[in-house]
């Protein structure tokens, strides 16, 4: 049997819906309480099932996961915890037979400081050429006791400082924790690198690559105050970074591979920059992700999208959900429905009975429109943010905020595969890394499988039926306040009520998919979505 032909296609990410793998939970192969290659593998079956084009993969490499694998330590082979390369050679190759591409992740602005480049840099003491390869510099004050400049960490709510002094006096710069040396991407040896990294992944078969803090690299080599010269931003969205990234553009062209940045900018037209026809393929779509359930809302957030990328020709993603933010059913049972971490708090009451329904909704929305679709593991079984207990969070965003951020692991928990197993199917034999709650077991993908009205089933049903929206343009119908209606060339419309009152569906052939129930005289109830024939 040959490949499906969407595999072949090569344009097959600007439309993809990509599945993304936080291996230290989706499955645990080896039993010992971290996920692992070996659980992926095992279950590529209900990944092919569930119909996704391309999985992401977040960081695999060696690291001392000081902040979940972002901080890394060797970008050329696998954490012993997940398994080795070789296993990863095999993953990637067996996904492929499955018609699934597989995309890495690469953290190009910092480095772990177990990596060799920094123990080098370490070692070498001030003034070395090892230590240029990062921001190494005195201190301020008369004994050079104040840090080099005022910078703010990049975990929003850390006050905790971006500098740290070595007992040899120099600082170094690290935008996250410590733990994480920023590199000096002024540096020729850390561009060419980097290039030869994506060449190792390219040349191992991955079809694309996941580029972390994207905007965050390049950074003014006179290191000012952030107060004092704002503008232009001495370390977001300097505009020596698309030099860069077109050099990377063509390592990517000499393999088929594609790009989706991380970057995270509040302007659309400087967003738009990093898409040019030379530069990246695609970006996360944060506007959306963010984005709070709102019909007004979130049509702003898509025209606005769709506006953003159309001079530069690149095809829109969209996201709900990601391994740093609020579960998207929670998210939408709170009565602040946007997502921000600077609001992010503990004991935020949640009604999960209306998040599920929107998150229901919010699904079809999502696959119906133009562009690539990112669904973040376990979103497609539901499972809500989960409460960890103090003694057992793990994320460096919690710490550095000196504990009122309560940080990332509610979205990384284990998931649940078997309701009758220990650890509800996770795999583990002892305790997984993160604490699943009571009742975790419910959301187990055997509880879902054979029942159409799970989200599971909605999942595997609006991906398998995705394509009756063909690749047009979206074309907005007229709708009621607080409706959402639209359509696609190949004649199928999405609908999405998030008004109080229910709504009449537009004229159609045929119902294909809905959210939830509709009404009586088959009218769309609130916070439901419905596909229809046209
Ligand atoms: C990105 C990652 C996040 C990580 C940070 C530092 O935002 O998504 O998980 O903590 O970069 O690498």
């Amino acid at each position: 049997m040959g490949q499906p032909s969407h595999t072949r296609r090569a344009d097959w990410w600007r439309s993809a819906v990509i599945y993304q793998v936080y291996v230290r939970s989706f499955a645990d192969g080896d039993g010992d309480g971290v996920g692992d290659l070996a659980g992926v593998r095992a279950k590529l079956p209900y990944l092919a099932e569930l119909g996704v084009d391309a999985l992401w993969f977040n960081p695999w490499y060696p690291s001392p996961m000081k902040d979940g694998g972002y901080d890394v330590a060797d970008y050329r082979a696998v954490d012993p915890a997940f398994g080795t390369l070789a296993e990863a050679e095999k993953l990637i190759a067996e996904a492929a037979e499955s018609g699934i591409r597989t995309i890495v992740d690469i953290v190009p602005n910092h480095v772990s400081d177990q990596h060799a480049w920094f123990r080098a840099a370490l070692a070498a003491g001030p003034g070395s050429p090892e230590r240029e390869l990062f921001h190494f510099r005195p201190g301020r004050g008369r004994h050079g006791e104040l840090p080099p400049n005022d910078w703010p960490s990049q975990f929003v709510g850390s006050t905790a400082p971006v500098w740290t002094r070595l007992p040899d006096g120099d600082w170094y710069l690290h935008l996250f924790t410590p733990e994480q040396p920023d590199l000096n991407w002024a540096h020729p040896a850390v561009r060419r690198e980097h290039e030869d990294i994506l060449r190792f992944w390219f040349e191992r078969g991955v079809a694309g690559v996941r580029i972390d803090s994207a905007a965050l690299l390049a950074k003014d080599p006179a290191l000012p105050d952030l107060a004092t010269a704002p503008h232009p931003h001495p370390f977001v969205d300097r505009d020596e970074l698309h030099d860069i990234y077109r050099s990377w553009r063509t390592v990517a062209d000499d393999h088929d591979g594609v790009f989706v940045g991380e970057v995270w900018l509040p302007d659309p037209e400087r967003f738009a920059r990093y898409l040019r026809p030379d530069e990246l393929h695609t970006a996360f779509n944060f506007s959306f992700m963010t984005c709070p359930w709102d019909a007004g809302r979130l049509r702003a957030s898509i025209d606005g999208t769709l506006a953003a990328h159309a001079p530069v020709g690149a095809p829109a993603t969209w996201v709900l959900c990601n391994h740093d933010v609020t579960r998207t059913v929670t998210r939408y049972g709170r009565a602040d429905t946007g997502f921000d971490f600077a609001t992010k708090a503990f004991g935020t009451p949640t009604d999960l009975v209306l998040g599920t329904r929107r998150a229901r909704a919010a699904a079809l929305l999502s696959l119906a429109l133009p562009g690539a679709v990112y669904v973040y593991q376990g979103e497609e079984l539901g499972l809500p943010e989960a409460d960890i207990p103090a003694a057992r969070v793990q994320d460096p965003m919690y710490f550095r905020s000196g504990g009122t951020a309560p940080g990332r692991d509610g979205c990384r928990v284990p998931l649940p595969w078997a309701s009758a197993e220990p650890y509800a199917g996770f795999g583990s034999r002892e305790e997984p890394w993160l604490p699943q709650p009571a009742d975790w077991a419910s959301y187990a993908v055997d509880r879902q499988q054979d029942d159409p009205g799970s989200m599971l089933g909605l999942y595997r049903e609006a991906i398998r039926l995705r394509p009756v929206f063909g690749d047009g343009p979206l074309r907005p119908l007229p709708a009621p306040e607080g409706v959402l209606a639209f359509t696609r060339a190949q004649g199928a419309i999405c609908v999405v009520n998030l008004a109080a009152s229910p709504a009449a569906l537009p004229v159609h052939s045929e119902l294909l998919l809905s959210s939830g129930p509709l009404e009586d005289r088959g009218r769309l109830p609130q916070d439901t979505a419905a596909w229809l024939r046209a």
